[in-house]
């Protein structure tokens, strides 16, 4: 009944992301504990989506929840024009966990903190007397947000199509996809004709008209391309002999997402700017930042006229009750070492998958980083064919009957959305991470036993 009202409700007045309405049936989702969230007739989901990827510490936290009350009392709201404690603290924190970037701009969401990445490095290479060099470049597939000039760099045909034209000077080069190689390579090469890729563009475009390379360390939405261990720091090294800023967009990757806080960190790579979101206050507040160099910090000093200054507001970046849960936040991914229990349990699930799924055609690949997993789901092993949008859709409907939440590649490129995406919370079970392996097998040999045609 309940069910019922809000569905009619839902269909009324919510306009939803990524959703077709007509025919559309919401979970109402009402309260969620560990892994686990409760719909409004206290049906129980294992979310091994961790909401949008960003609950890395599970629901249910009395810290983050004790942080931001206390922080509600205190001050609920001041700008960034002034200072306050909450703010300095978690700018301190962050820049503590990222050597090289000690400054931090805060915002909203993962798009705004690449905007602002994007005005940062446009306006640096003004004042450091190169304005031609505004140009950013970035890759097919990957996936920087959904305002226009996040859009513009996110490298989704099926995201863009509709919104064009893009803000100028964004251009995408290839994707470090070794499943697909866009190189048509079996074997790594050193440097990765994928890396090199990037050079070849800044020189097509002359490296005085390019400001910067963005790049996800993993793709994330894009299909979960984790690249060779040597990528980044070969694109880390275009960038720096072409006079490029790097910026590495960890939206969705740091605060243990793929086995380490930052995940270039484990590439030995220092980038120009880095840019975070979703597991900053693991999504209990919104809040964005951009962690920027001392180097490109020292361009926007001068004089109080001088109009150095960025010229970049949002009333509510760096709120400081967002700002208090992502300090508390941080706390416990420290205190509990989920950083490394993301590792940890990220190997346990690739080798179950590996394990369980190992024989079934369906699977084309099976890859991951930390507790971001995806799984290739293909018409069959040999041609490599993407399973359609339909078979995706069976899939995620028989997890969604057996409980599980999970994710799949949705508006990336025609005929080429065929991702099964698994990124639950940091604290998943071992019983839960069995759980899930099993669903998930199961789900894909019952598109075999029902010889559903792919
Ligand atoms: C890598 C990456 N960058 C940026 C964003 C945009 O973040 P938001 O949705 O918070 O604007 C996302 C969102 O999924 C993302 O995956």
């Amino acid at each position: 009944m309940w069910g019922e009202q809000a569905e009619s409700q839902d269909f009324s007045y919510l306009w939803h992301p990524l959703t077709q309405h007509r025919g559309f049936h919401p979970l109402v989702i009402e309260r969620g504990q560990g892994s686990t969230v409760y719909d409004i007739e206290d049906r129980a989901f294992l979310d091994a989506a961790a909401g949008l990827w960003c609950v890395n510490v599970g629901y249910g936290r009395s810290e983050l929840i004790e942080a931001a009350t206390r922080q509600m009392s205190m001050l609920p709201y001041y700008p960034l024009v002034q200072s306050h404690p909450a703010a300095l603290h978690l700018a301190e924190r962050l820049a503590d966990l990222l050597p090289g970037l000690p400054h931090l701009y805060f915002s909203n969401s993962g798009s705004e903190a690449n905007e602002i990445a994007f005005k940062i490095v446009r306006q640096y290479w003004k004042q450091m007397g190169q304005p031609a060099k505004v140009k950013i470049l970035s890759r097919h597939r990957g996936y920087h947000g959904s305002t226009l000039g996040a859009l513009s760099a996110t490298g989704q045909t099926e995201r863009r199509r509709d919104y064009e034209p893009l803000v100028p000077g964004f251009i995408q080069v290839s994707a470090p996809y070794c499943y697909r190689c866009p190189f048509l390579q079996t074997m790594p090469t050193t440097p990765h004709q994928c890396a090199l890729d990037f050079e070849r563009r800044i020189q097509i475009e002359g490296p005085e008209t390019v400001a910067a390379i963005i790049v996800e360390p993993v793709v994330a939405g894009g299909g979960v391309l984790v690249p060779p261990d040597d990528y980044l720091m070969a694109v880390a090294e275009i960038a720096r002999r072409n006079q490029v800023k790097l910026i590495v967009d960890e939206v969705v990757t740091a605060f243990g997402r793929t086995g380490d806080m930052f995940a270039h960190q484990r590439y030995g790579v220092t980038p120009d700017v880095v840019t975070m979101a979703k597991g900053l206050a693991s999504g209990y507040m919104p809040i964005g930042a951009t962690a920027v160099s001392d180097e490109i910090f020292q361009a926007f000093l001068g004089d109080v006229d001088s109009g150095r200054h960025l010229r970049h507001v949002n009333t509510f970046g760096g709120h400081p009750v967002a700002a208090a849960v992502s300090l508390a936040n941080i706390d416990v991914i420290v205190r509990e070492d989920l950083v490394q229990r993301s590792r940890q349990q990220g190997e346990r699930l690739l080798k179950f998958l590996s394990e369980s799924l190992v024989g079934l055609d369906q699977v084309g690949d099976i890859r991951g980083r930390g507790l971001l997993v995806g799984i290739e789901i293909v018409q069959d092993r040999a041609s490599k064919t993407s399973a359609p949008n339909h078979i995706m859709r069976t899939l995620a409907r028989y997890l969604l009957d057996h409980n599980i939440l999970a994710g799949k590649s949705t508006d990336v490129e025609a005929d080429h959305n065929n991702i099964l995406m698994l990124a639950p919370p940091l604290v998943i079970s071992d019983n839960e991470l069995e759980q899930l392996v099993d669903t998930v097998t199961a789900a894909i040999r019952s598109l075999s036993r029902e010889n559903a045609k792919l």
